[in-house]
């Protein structure tokens, strides 16, 4: 799980007059909104006696921990402690982590990271073009990916030769054979297009199987992924004229759960009677996928390429490992292992942006990240 990255926290309609809570890099946040609509995302821990903040009420535009009442304002200070009554200063310390918070797409993106504002990186809304479109017609979905490490999760989904043996509507065993064709190294990401065989007539069922040409040799399929926010976009040309566009998002709740949340465009079957239908398609597909990466081991991605034996289709996958080991140099990677082993004694919490400006005076530590090679290499000397 890496940190200093925009994550999708909950849909817009997750988050009311109540206090939300939502689970990232193995770590709490609460979200909530003031009486005016502004959105904040705070730690979910009472840095007074650890109680849980989304259980808590939103007052006067601040949230008021269950526990004692402590109220907390959007930025994480403390502006009250009731047991000490109203004339007292609040100490400085009294204060929890904020993270930035953005809204589009009906979805709310948090920066899960310390990174000052000109450093961080674009949020990828590259859907936002579909949005209220009348050439496309748009569904959107959710789902939690259960048991299944996010790292494997995003290398299934970058994988272009898996379909023809998982998927049964979309894939084809007819030429499994992949065409080699270069990757584009994207700043975040990576992308690529490719041409495969189309499944058989026979494998498409519902309206969609009446649209498409019958004597339909190949598909069209191009891919563009991004690190930020583990963004994909996926370009499924059927024929020249009918396509099928999905972006995700995939956050990771732990090192073991994931949650996506999507967007399906079609140019085609635009009558809102479709939606039911290509939505249950889409579920197959996504389950398919889930019974697979579920089942793969190790459970995470191996340390070493060579634990594993790739082949040169395998390309997008390595483009993305490549990119989790950088940002693993950059200090961004959370060592799971110790955030589950030493969490049961401490309240570990992400960098927010007021501790890269000012790091001392806070109660709770920072999560445990994996070393960088180059830190590493500096204690050495
Ligand atoms: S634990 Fe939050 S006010 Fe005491
Ligand atoms: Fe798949």
């Amino acid at each position: 799980m890496l940190i200093n990255n925009w994550y999708v926290a909950a849909t817009s309609d997750e988050v009311t007059d109540k206090p939300h809570r939502t689970r990232m890099v193995g770590v709490d946040f609460v979200l909530f909104r003031d009486e005016s609509e502004t959105l904040y995302c705070l730690s979910d821990v009472c840095c007074h006696r650890g109680g849980a903040l989304h259980r808590g009420e939103v007052v006067g535009g601040c949230i008021a921990c269950p526990y004692h009442g402590w109220e907390f304002n959007g930025e994480g200070q403390c502006v009250k402690i009731p047991a000490m009554g109203d004339d007292i200063s609040i100490p400085k310390r009294a204060r929890i982590d904020s993270y930035p918070i953005e809204e589009r797409m009906g979805l709310i993106w948090v920066f899960v990271g310390d990174q000052a504002e000109a450093d961080r990186p674009e949020i990828p809304d590259w859907f936002q073009p579909y949005l209220d479109n009348p050439e496309w017609r748009v569904s959107r979905y959710n789902y939690e990916w259960t048991d299944c490490n996010w790292e494997r999760l995003c290398e299934n989904s970058l994988d272009t030769s898996h379909p023809s043996f998982v998927h049964k509507r979309f894939g084809s065993r007819i030429s499994p054979k992949a065409t080699i064709v270069p990757i584009e190294h994207t700043e975040h990401g990576a992308k690529v297009t490719r041409e495969r065989a189309a499944p058989a007539a026979s494998q498409k069922r519902g309206a969609i199987a009446d649209l498409l040409p019958k004597d339909r040799k190949t598909t069209r399929v191009s891919v563009e992924w991004s690190m930020i926010a583990n963004a994909e976009m996926l370009f499924q040309e059927m024929t020249t004229e009918i396509t099928q566009v999905l972006f995700s998002v995939r956050t990771p709740v732990d090192d073991t759960t994931v949650r996506s949340y999507g967007f399906q465009a079609r140019n085609f079957l635009k009558e809102p009677e479709h939606d039911a239908d290509r939505i249950e398609g889409l579920f197959e597909a996504v389950k398919e996928d889930h019974d697979i990466v579920r089942l793969l081991k190790p459970k995470h991605t191996v340390t070493s390429n060579a634990r594993e034996m790739l082949i040169e289709s395998d390309g997008m996958e390595l483009a993305f490992r490549n990119k989790v080991a950088e940002w693993r140099n950059l200090g961004r990677y959370v060592d799971g292992d110790a955030l589950e082993r030493d969490g049961k004694r401490e309240v570990f919490v992400v960098p927010s942006p007021a501790r890269a400006v000012d790091p001392k005076g806070w109660v709770h530590q920072t999560v445990p990240l994996i070393a960088s090679n180059a830190a590493v290499a500096e204690a050495a000397e």
